[in-house]
């Protein structure tokens, strides 16, 4: 039997794909999430394609009498995979208290239950927003950290730098930071996707709520960056490759597979794309025509970033495999459901 893991923001997008690829690899899973951008529905979902019903707590993390509660009902947790964290940049512009303590207080908190119940890692969702506008694509783990350009971002910079001082002084776990791309997509069941709240501000689901009719048009946030269509450029990726990842990272930290205490990978697939190419790559893919309008540059945006994945992919054996045009037919498959539903 393997060990249990903890997945905190497990009923969210990339944390209820993990959920499904950790119980398919035989983890048991506990998820703890307080359910402020996710719902219930999700773990329905997760069972529905794996077969098992992941235990669930809702809690914040942030409240450490809940996660020591949690830890005194599962003491067997041997990993963490930290997902919980609010993560919409404009919002943290406005809330950047709210920024700090929902994603520093939930780390803090979880690496000091860490040292007391003898877990052996813990995988931290960080982001390539901790290379600002690069200086060279695509970019590399030793690839320069830029002055953080939103609270967000300058939180996940600050918790690698929590990480990398707790482990240098001498905890007793190691870590592994996952810095993301752009993840995108859902699960090829249709069971599990992403659900943002509202109006949403990343772009595929604006587009496939546009292709379905909920939105008029998609605005694409300018064409006169130095870019071939001028156009900002992204790496995509699929958000089950993604899942996979942390499967990987915590195989690794629980089986001691390095002498390092603190890895970090870039996770991408190594190609970018513009926003008008991936528009383009939907409709090719599924056939659905996605109404959209060049609009001004989006404050803040980054005009070029992509990913160098060699060191995920010698290291950890892991690659970005799924085909652009199967993400974007999964992420119709979403939105599809969705509709067929009646959630949107
Ligand atoms: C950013 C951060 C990422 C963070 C994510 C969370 C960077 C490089 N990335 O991703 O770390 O996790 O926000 O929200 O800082 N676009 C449109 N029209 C739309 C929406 C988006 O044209 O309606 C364009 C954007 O200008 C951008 C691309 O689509 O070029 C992707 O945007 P989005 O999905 O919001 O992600 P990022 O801003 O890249």
């Amino acid at each position: 039997m393997k060990p249990r893991i903890l997945v905190t923001g497990g009923t969210g997008y990339i944390g209820s794909h993990t959920v499904v690829e950790l119980q398919q690899a035989g983890y048991p899973v506990v998820i703890i999430d307080n359910l402020s951008n996710s719902n219930r529905e999700v773990i329905d979902g997760i069972e529905r394609i794996t077969g098992i019903r992941p235990d669930f707590v809702e809690a914040d993390c942030t409240d450490m009498a809940a996660v020591k509660e949690l830890f005194d009902k599962y003491p067997g947790i041997k990993g963490i995979i930290n997902f919980a964290a609010s993560k919409a940049v404009g919002e943290s512009m406005h809330k950047p208290v709210l920024y700090y303590r929902n994603n520093l207080n939930t780390l803090m908190n979880l690496l000091d239950i860490m040292g007391e119940r003898d877990v052996k890692g813990i995988v931290f969702s960080s982001s390539c927003t901790v290379y600002g506008e690069p200086d060279v694509n695509p970019v590399t783990e030793a690839s320069p950290i830029k002055k953080a350009t939103s609270p967000y971002g300058n939180t996940k910079q600050i918790s690698e730098e929590i990480i990398t001082d707790v482990i240098n002084a001498g905890a007793p776990f190691k870590s592994v930071i996952l810095r993301y791309f752009n993840p995108v997509g859902a699960h090829p069941s249709a069971e599990i996707g992403e659900l943002p709240n509202g109006v949403p501000q990343n772009l595929i689901p604006f587009l496939t709520q546009t292709a379905m009719g909920i939105r008029k048009e998609l605005s694409v946030f300018g064409d006169d960056y130095n870019t071939p269509d001028g156009s900002c450029i992204r790496d995509y990726i699929d958000v089950v490759d993604l899942a996979k990842a942390h499967v990987i990272a915590v195989e690794r930290m629980l089986t001691d597979k390095s002498e390092e205490k603190i890895e970090i990978f870039n996770l991408g697939t190594g190609n970018g794309l513009s926003v008008l190419q991936l528009i383009n790559e939907f409709e090719t893919a599924t056939g659905v025509k996605v109404p959209h309008k060049i609009v001004g540059r989006r404050a803040g945006d980054i005009e070029k970033v992509w990913a160098n994945p060699e060191h995920a992919n010698n290291v950890l054996g892991w690659t970005a495999a799924t085909p652009i045009a199967d993400t974007m037919r999964s992420a119709w498959a979403w939105q599809c459901k969705l509709r067929e539903r009646g959630i949107m």
